[in-house]
């Protein structure tokens, strides 16, 4: 039987609990889920490729038939090479619907037999964004159950580089 692959691409800078409610409905649907982490050429990211795979890699372990890749140029292009026939993206709300919209129908001129599909994530995750989790985070405010454990240390070590110095040094001092 033919095995259904969907990839979930984002920037995922950094990666939110409601990122991984969606990773986990995808995964229910799906045979194989690829989370695809685009290489922003024209953002500036907060977190590299490398901290924002390795994060995204931490989280998503739990489900078996999610793996995680990186990407850069033209979606659709990627969505052929891993042999993808569904993009998976989140609609929080109705102001993510026109973005959406427009992005589904210029990837479906590109790649007509590529179907978009959209998922909502919990509600309780429908305000979330992962640039309004860089922005309180800089500016000192809790995101506590937002994001996971993980993300928020390493968001505390980039705000405070210090932090991961004493945290490699206590590391140290243990082994
Ligand atoms: O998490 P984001 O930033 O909303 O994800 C946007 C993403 C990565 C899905 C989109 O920017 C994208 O697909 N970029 C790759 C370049 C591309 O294919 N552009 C044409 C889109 S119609």
């Amino acid at each position: 039987m033919k095995k259904t692959i969907a990839i979930y691409p984002g920037s995922f800078d950094p990666l939110t609990n409601g990122h991984l409610d969606l990773i986990e409905r995808g995964s229910k649907i799906f045979d194989e889920l690829v989370v695809a982490i685009l290489r922003n050429t024209e953002k500036q990211p907060l977190f590299s490729l490398q901290e924002r795979r390795q994060m995204m890699e931490a989280m998503t372990e739990q489900w078996k038939n999610v793996r995680v890749d990186t990407f850069e140029g033209l979606m659709v292009d990627y969505a052929t090479q891993v042999k993808a026939s569904v993009v998976l993206r989140g609609i929080r709300a109705i102001s993510d619907y026109e973005y959406e919209l427009q992005m589904a129908l210029m990837n479906r001129k590109l790649s007509p037999n590529l179907e978009t599909v959209f998922m909502m994530p919990a509600e309780a995750y429908s305000y979330l964004s992962s640039r309004l989790v860089r922005e309180i985070a800089q500016l000192g405010g809790s995101i506590a159950g937002l994001v996971p454990e993980l993300v928020q240390q390493r968001l505390r070590e980039k705000i405070d580089p210090a932090l991961k110095f004493q945290t490699k040094k206590r590391a140290g001092k243990r082994r």
